[in-house]
C-alpha cells in the first residue's frame, strides 16, 4: 500500500491486517506512558482545507504516539489566502520535511492529486462527497470490538447518503467484511444511481430498526446544499430521527452509531446520543489507534 485514498484501495485481508494492528495500538494507548519510538525522525503533515476535530486531532494524536513529528497546516492562516495552489502549497511542504501528508478538501479526487504531485504517502482524510477511508476503518475496528466480527451484521445507514463520503467508505468497507447494508433515507437524499452500491434501500426507519444489529446515523450535510432539498430540518428528524421511542424498536443488542460531528435533535435525540447503546465515543477513541495502524503501515517499513 503506498497510499490510502478509498477503501477500494484494499482488499479484505488489508482490512483485517489494519484492524488487528489497530487493535493491538489501541493497547499502546493504554500504558503509562502511551508512546512507541517507531517512527522517531518522521514527519507528518495534516493538510485541511475543509473544518474538522476528530480527524485532524486524531490523526495528530496518532503521529505523536508513534514519536512523529507534525506539521499543522491551516489553509486561512497560510499563503493559500495569497494565491497559493494547492500543488506548490504541499511542495512547500514536503520541501519543509514532511514525510507524510494526510489530506482534506472538499474536492472529490483532492487527495489523490497531491499523491500525483508529492514523493511521500497520502492519506485522504476526505475528499467531497467521496471518500474517507479511515472512517470506515475506525468503525469496522468500533464493530469489531463489540461483535467480534461483521460477517452477518445488519448495519442501517440513515440519512444523508448523497452528500455522504462516510457513507460510500463505509458501505466498501462493512461489505468486504461481510456485513448487509440498508440505506434508510427520503428519495432526495439517495444517490440517483445506486446500481453500483451493494445494499438494499428502505424508506422507512421504523420498518427496518427492528431487524437491524447497527444504525449508523448520518449528519445532514447543509454545507453541501441537503438543506433547501428537505421540508425542514425538524420533519426530517421526526421521519428519520434516532429518538428514545425508536431506540427500543431495535433488538436488545443492537447499537447506534455516528461519525460525528452531531446535530442533536435533528439526525438523533441528546439522550439517545447519551445512551450506553451508542457507540460514538468509542468511534472517536478508536481513530486514534486506525490512523496509528494506517501511518504505520505506509511509513514504518521505510
Ligand atoms: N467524522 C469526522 O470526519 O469528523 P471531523 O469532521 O470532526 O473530522
Amino acid at each position: 500500500m503506498k497510499h490510502l485514498l478509498s477503501i477500494s484501495d484494499l482488499d479484505r485481508a488489508e482490512i483485517e491486517d489494519l484492524l488487528t494492528l489497530a487493535a493491538e495500538f489501541s493497547s499502546v494507548l493504554e500504558r503509562d506512558i502511551p508512546k512507541v519510538p517507531t517512527l522517531r525522525g518522521r514527519t507528518i503533515a495534516t493538510v485541511f482545507f475543509e473544518a474538522s476535530t476528530r480527524t485532524r486531532l486524531s490523526f495528530e494524536r496518532a503521529a505523536k504516539a508513534l514519536s512523529a513529528d507534525v506539521m499543522s497546516f491551516a489553509p486561512g492562516t497560510s499563503s493559500v489566502t495569497k494565491g497559493e495552489s494547492l500543488k506548490d502549497t504541499v511542495l512547500t511542504l514536503e520541501a519543509t520535511g514532511a514525510d507524510l501528508f494526510v489530506v482534506r478538501h472538499g474536492s472529490v479526487g483532492a487527495a489523490a492529486r497531491v499523491a500525483g504531485w508529492v514523493n511521500g504517502p497520502v492519506i485522504n482524510g476526505g475528499d467531497g462527497a467521496h471518500q474517507h477511508p479511515t472512517q470506515a476503518l475506525l468503525d469496522a475496528l468500533t464493530l469489531r470490538q463489540r461483535f467480534g466480527k461483521l460477517d452477518g451484521l445488519k448495519v442501517g445507514i440513515v440519512g444523508d447518503i448523497a452528500n455522504s463520503r462516510v457513507a460510500r467508505s463505509n458501505i466498501d468497507a462493512f461489505t468486504k467484511l461481510g456485513a448487509q447494508v440498508e440505506l434508510i433515507a427520503p428519495s432526495p437524499l439517495l444517490p440517483v444511481d445506486l446500481s453500483a452500491f451493494p445494499v438494499t434501500v428502505s424508506g422507512s426507519l421504523e420498518d427496518s430498526l427492528p431487524h437491524l444489529d447497527v444504525v449508523y446515523l448520518l449528519r445532514v450535510q447543509i454545507e453541501r446544499g441537503s438543506g433547501p432539498i428537505l421540508p425542514s430540518l425538524a420533519e426530517y428528524g421526526l421521519r428519520f430521527g434516532m429518538n428514545r421511542q425508536r431506540l427500543q424498536m431495535l433488538p436488545a443488542d443492537a447499537v447506534v452509531m455516528h461519525p460525528g460531528p452531531i446535530n442533536r435533535g435533528v439526525e438523533i435525540t441528546a439522550d439517545v446520543a447519551d445512551d450506553p447503546r451508542s457507540l460514538v465515543l468509542d468511534q472517536v477513541q478508536n481513530g486514534v489507534s486506525t490512523r496509528m495502524a494506517v501511518i504505520f503501515r505506509l511509513l514504518g517499513a521505510s
